[in-house]
């Protein structure tokens, strides 16, 4: 995206990322949950959430549908508007780093190249892929919302995985199969892989 913010300088915060993460005593990462619609991504990012937050870690949900209906509610599901979505996403994230929280999302990001490009925005090793990986099958059968209904009926024509793609993640930190496991065994995936990576003690 072109930047048309010209004549702006940017201003040094006197406060840092590093200050903000020794007040929080934890480091502040992305945990990108990515999948399709219906594959536990809200459920799994929320209760990987609470799971923190009842251990003291400063975390944010930016949950797809939510940011919908404020910060990107003028974006649709054209694949100019989701790289849009994306791009949002992975600057608000960013910020919330600098911020020292750890950030959950949950949005489809359903192409590689957006999901790459908001890798970058933050240090190597502080953006963890998390693939909630389950058969659209699956999604379709559980379809919590009813729109696999009206995306096989035609009424919603870019829906992703029937009229618009799913790219999935080729490396990703987690793969987890949300149809195969509970809730709760998804959950400790989540956390003990930031056990292992140290971003927070284990206390499990
Ligand atoms: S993304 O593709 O831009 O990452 P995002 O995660 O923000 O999507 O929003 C996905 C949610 O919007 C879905 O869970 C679903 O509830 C709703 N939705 C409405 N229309 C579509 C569509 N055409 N494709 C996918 N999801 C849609």
């Amino acid at each position: 995206m072109t930047n048309k913010s010209i004549n702006t300088v940017w201003h040094h915060a006197t406060i840092t990322r590093a200050d903000r993460e020794k007040l929080h005593q934890h480091k502040s990462i992305i945990l990108w949950f990515t999948g399709l619609s219906g594959s536990g991504k809200s459920t799994l990012a929320h209760a990987v959430e609470e799971y923190l937050h009842n251990i003291g870690v400063s975390t944010f949900v930016l949950d797809g549908d939510n940011v919908r209906h404020g910060l990107c509610s003028d974006l649709g599901f054209s694949d100019v508007d989701r790289v849009e979505n994306i791009r949002r996403i992975g600057e608000f994230a960013k910020l919330m780093t600098e911020a020292g929280i750890i950030t959950l999302t949950a949005f489809i990001s359903p192409f590689k190249s957006d999901r790459n490009i908001a890798r970058k925005l933050v240090p190597h090793g502080d953006f963890i892929e998390i693939y909630c990986k389950c058969p659209i099958e699956t999604c379709e059968q559980r379809d919590v919302k009813g729109l696999y209904k009206k995306a096989r009926a035609g009424e919603i024509p870019f829906f992703t995985g029937i009229g618009s793609p799913y790219e999935e993640p080729e490396n990703p930190e987690l793969v987890i199969n949300t149809h195969e496991k509970t809730l709760d065994e998804s959950i400790q995936s989540v956390i003990s892989l930031l056990i292992h990576r140290g971003f927070i003690k284990n206390t499990l």
